[in-house]
């Protein structure tokens, strides 16, 4: 479906999937290692995919990032938790072939993630309520023109969908640089009345946390003057 054709609501992509050509290196990634840790969404049931039959060995905790990117803080946070296993979204193939990149250096990450290529979105229908322990969403596409905030990942009905999935105590985690896209995230996540903001003062949304790795958008981001928001959200 093309962006002329598609109407408001409908599950339609509309980031890239491919940037410039691959350098053979990370042809070779998408071609021969992706496979092993790919994960389809294709013919999966709603609520019926639990974490924890995706990890061999079993891993304690179960993360889900939503559009990595390039993959630097889901690599480095499998590195700085090792009984964590991360399934992680993205959609656009460079950013897949660089997160394969940096686990593949990691021997200890690479059976504690699985990928799958493409739009988050049937996943998180298919993934089982209360399996998850952590959600991250850093730097969703901000969408700034009122008439394409229905492209939002961040909506009333995906917050509450995350708050599905998260075992009790469990966290949501989101990053933005845009104003707008802060106000319109807070808004929506406060008026869920299961989520609790674990903010006590500008610090801890200012300062990055210790246990959060910065990203390659947040960096260039902060290098052009647009300091990032940290936000923890908890399932209570
Ligand atoms: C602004 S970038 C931020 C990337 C990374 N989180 C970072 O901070 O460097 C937003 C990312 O979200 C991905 N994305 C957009 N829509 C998505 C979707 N529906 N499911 C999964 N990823 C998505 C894009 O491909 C892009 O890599």
């Amino acid at each position: 479906m093309t962006e002329k054709t598609a109407k408001r609501g409908d599950r339609v992509f509309y980031g890239r999937r491919r940037g410039r050509p691959l350098r053979a290196g990370m042809q070779a990634l998408l071609d021969e290692v992706l496979p092993d840790r790919a994960l389809s969404t294709a013919n999966l049931a709603p609520d019926s995919l639990d974490p924890a039959e995706l990890f061999a060995p079993p891993v304690a905790r179960h993360w889900l990032e939503i559009g990595f990117g390039g993959g630097e803080h889901l690599s480095a946070q499998l590195a700085a938790n090792p009984d964590v296993g991360t399934i992680g979204c993205e959609p656009f193939l460079n950013g897949v072939a660089s997160l394969l990149r940096h686990v593949e250096e990691d021997v200890g990450s690479f059976d504690r993630v699985r990928v799958v290529a493409d739009d988050a979105r049937p996943l998180v229908d298919a993934l089982k309520p209360g399996t998850l322990d952590r959600i991250f969403v850093l730097h969703p596409d901000p969408w700034p023109k009122k008439r394409h905030h229905f492209r939002r990942i961040i909506q009333t009905g995906s917050i509450a969908r995350f708050h599905t999935l998260l075992r009790p105590g469990g966290e949501l985690r989101i990053a933005t640089d845009d104003i707008g896209y802060l106000r319109w995230i807070l808004a929506r996540v406060t008026a869920h009345p299961g989520f609790r903001w674990t903010a006590r003062g500008p610090r801890d949304w200012k300062d990055r946390p210790e246990d959060w790795p910065e990203t390659r958008y947040e960096a260039k981001g902060r290098q052009q003057g647009r300091p990032p928001t940290y936000l923890r959200f908890t399932r209570v």
